[in-house]
């Protein structure tokens, strides 16, 4: 299957799931207002791989946030709400992301990886 169709009302705000897309797991993180809060106040400019918070979530939604959930290291899948910044840390090596995704500390040279998705209906998000 290229895309899936994923049911976001089944996640409670301030947690997320991983579910699977094209054999890889996905984040599907429904993020608290200060969470968003928080990714939108970093300066680009403190950033190894600048993305504003705008770019890696859709206008209107942007509470989820859904990423290829593979460390952008090697691979590892990082662990969720942990970390320095409040997002993931890889338990592999070390690396930290925020609460939008993006690297912050460690050896991943990029954000976490935003697949293309979009929402079908108000809670009906499709993937791929
Ligand atoms: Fe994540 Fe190396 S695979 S830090």
């Amino acid at each position: 299957l290229a895309s899936i169709r994923f049911d976001v009302s089944t996640v409670p705000e301030g947690s997320s799931v991983t579910i699977l897309w094209r054999g890889l797991p996905v984040f599907v993180r429904h993020r608290t207002p200060e969470e968003i809060e928080a990714a939108r106040a970093v300066p680009l400019s403190e950033l190894r791989d600048p993305e504003g918070d705008e770019e890696r979530v859709l206008e209107g939604h942007e509470e989820w946030l859904i990423m290829v959930a593979n460390c952008t290291h090697l691979g590892c899948v990082p662990v969720g709400e942990s970390g320095d910044f409040g997002g993931w840390f890889c338990p592999c090596h070390g690396s930290q992301f925020d609460t939008a995704g993006r690297i912050r500390r460690g050896p991943a040279p990029t954000n976490l990886v935003v697949p293309p998705y979009e929402f079908v209906s108000d809670t009906i998000v499709e993937i791929g």
